[in-house]
């Protein structure tokens, strides 16, 4: 009895203080409808709308600008609920957030993609040639593919498409032991053998080895093959060659197949730089360890940078770092003069007025600010030592102090194994620069144009091709106000953020740099895929 009795004496001032507290303002913006009052709707109450008034006065006195969306918002839905305190604090939170972004927003903003997506939808007659092709077991090519690990990919898939075009089965592609770096790396070291296999299935034969009938045989080797080869001349010239052995042997096959062949074909070459050659599983986990880490910290820009020291000699240019520095090129250079590639008789201000120079980290960061890059903007950086060591990348670590590469964001003993495998190294620079928000090399080359045509496929995501020719002018001039540089800077790199580009406006493109059209489609251009 004491007990109910307690109930009912508790019972009434709490129901006297729900009923006092449902009008007051708290209770009305945190649980209104909880109220057990359901004589008169809320929103025709008159305390309610005086309320609604002072909190919107309160609120425009913190936040103008919020007073015409919160009333605009009372407008369309009168009924109170949770959400909408939750949203006035979000929206009060976020205006701060808004603010601080506005100006690393442009940086980070994406090209517009136009709807191009990737379509690899090849004709019947080449599927059906494929299936007919499949049974054949009398022609056999072997590649050697040479250089980086980037050169040899673009290598690797003119090989996919010249056994194609001679109706061969591809023996795994050897790699060759690279000069420079000593890397003896096999392809499955490199890539996933079995989903090249797999994914490649119905477009060439591939085989691990040569099936011991052939074995007997020695390949012949092929002379150099000319430049711009196209399928009727590789037909006409190499078909009668599987006569003998059965095998034939290819080297050399870098830029040596035209780059352009019938539709079919460049959707092959896209298939395999896109599709068929994926990192071996060490590599990419690995490469998304290190992305994640990168990742952790914000968007990030990936930054290819050419400063290695046989990049200066190659290239005919100088540094930018002191006079002693400009000699050891200089000396290189005398040493071994071969090294030196065309066009040796222009001095180095005619190669860099020509925009034929690797940039330096001073120009590079320069180009970056101009282009808006935030000072708290998280880099990867990717690429060998630097000649000049950590030194010669000051003016970047100076403006953009979260800079880092692979060796900084790995962990003790992460990459020791692979310190030797050049071809590993390059592979997890890949990785990360494929994942990053923004790409910009320093310099063109076989890793800018793989990134360049894989992150096209992957929605054209951001890629700044320095437009060197025409800004040095611009960075030679001293007497040019910062401000007054930046803006022509970023006027002269409005078209070179990886947008959209047709690979058949300019001639000489590569498909896997620009996959428009023969590899992607738009709604409006999807009547170029058949
Ligand atoms: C460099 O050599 C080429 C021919 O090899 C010639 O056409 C060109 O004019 C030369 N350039 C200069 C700057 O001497
Ligand atoms: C350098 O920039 C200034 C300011 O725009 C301009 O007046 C001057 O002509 C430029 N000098 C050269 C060599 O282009």
């Amino acid at each position: 009895m004491a007990k109910s009795k307690m109930q009912a004496y508790i019972s009434v001032p709490a129901q006297i203080i729900s009923s006092l507290s449902s009008s007051s303002l708290q209770s009305l913006l945190v649980s209104p409808n909880k109220s057990p009052m359901k004589k008169k709707p809320l929103w025709k109450r008159p305390m309610f709308w005086f309320l609604c008034f002072v909190l919107c006065f309160s609120l425009a006195i913190l936040k103008i600008g919020f007073l015409w969306f919160l009333c605009s918002f009372l407008h369309q839905d009168s009924s109170l609920t949770n959400g909408f305190v939750t949203k006035i604090e979000n929206n009060g939170g976020f205006s701060k957030k808004v603010e601080e972004k506005q100006e690393l927003s442009g940086f980070w903003e994406q090209p517009d993609g136009l709807g191009y997506r990737p379509c690899l939808d090849f004709t019947r007659e080449y599927n059906k040639w494929s299936k007919e092709n499949a049974k054949d077991r009398t022609k056999y090519l072997m590649v050697v593919v040479t250089g980086g690990m980037n050169q040899q990919r673009n290598q690797i898939v003119d090989a996919v498409v010249i056994a194609r075009i001679l109706g061969a089965a591809l023996v795994v592609p050897n790699l060759q032991v690279n000069v420079i770096w000593g890397d003896e790396s096999e392809f499955s070291d490199i890539f996933d053998l079995d989903h090249f296999k797999k994914v490649l299935a119905n477009d060439v034969r591939i085989v691990s080895s040569l099936p011991s009938a052939h074995l007997m045989s020695r390949p012949v080797e092929e002379r150099r093959m000319p430049v711009n080869v196209t399928p009727q001349w590789l037909r006409a010239n190499y078909l009668r060659k599987f006569k003998g052995d059965g095998v034939i042997l290819l080297r050399g096959l870098e830029s040596k197949l035209s780059k352009d062949l019938p539709s079919d074909l460049q959707k092959l070459r896209c298939k395999v730089a896109f599709q068929a050659l994926k990192f071996a599983a060490p590599i990419l986990e690995l490469g998304n360890k290190i992305t994640e880490r990168m990742r952790s910290k914000g968007p990030y820009l990936a930054l290819h940078l050419r400063m290695e020291q046989d990049v200066w000699v190659r290239t005919g240019c100088l540094p930018g770092l002191t006079p002693d520095y400009d000699e050891i090129i200089r000396n290189e250079r005398k040493l071994r003069p071969w090294l030196l590639t065309s066009k040796s008789n222009m001095t180095y201000n005619e190669r860099k007025l020509a925009g034929l120079c690797p940039l330096n980290a001073l120009d590079v960061t320069r180009l970056l600010k101009a282009l808006g890059a935030p000072k708290n903007a998280g880099i990867y950086w990717a690429g060998g030592n630097p000649l000049g060591g950590k030194d010669a990348l000051l003016p970047l670590l100076r403006e953009f102090p979260n800079f880092y590469n692979k060796q900084d964001l790995a962990l003790p003993g992460e990459l020791e194994p692979y310190a030797n495998k050049a071809s590993f190294m390059a592979a997890i620079d890949y990785i990360v620069a494929e994942n990053s928000d923004v790409f910009m090399p320093s310099h063109g080359g076989n890793m800018g144009h793989a990134l360049q045509g894989q992150r096209a496929c992957a929605g054209h995501k951001k890629h700044i091709t320095p437009n060197k020719r025409l800004t040095l002018p611009y960075f030679l001039n001293n007497s040019l106000p910062e401000a007054e540089f930046n803006q022509i800077v970023m006027g002269l790199h409005r078209d070179s953020l990886g947008q959209p580009e047709l690979r058949t406006s300019k001639a000489g493109r590569a498909v896997t740099k620009y996959p428009v059209p023969e590899c992607m489609c738009n709604d409006r251009n999807s009547h170029t895929s058949s």
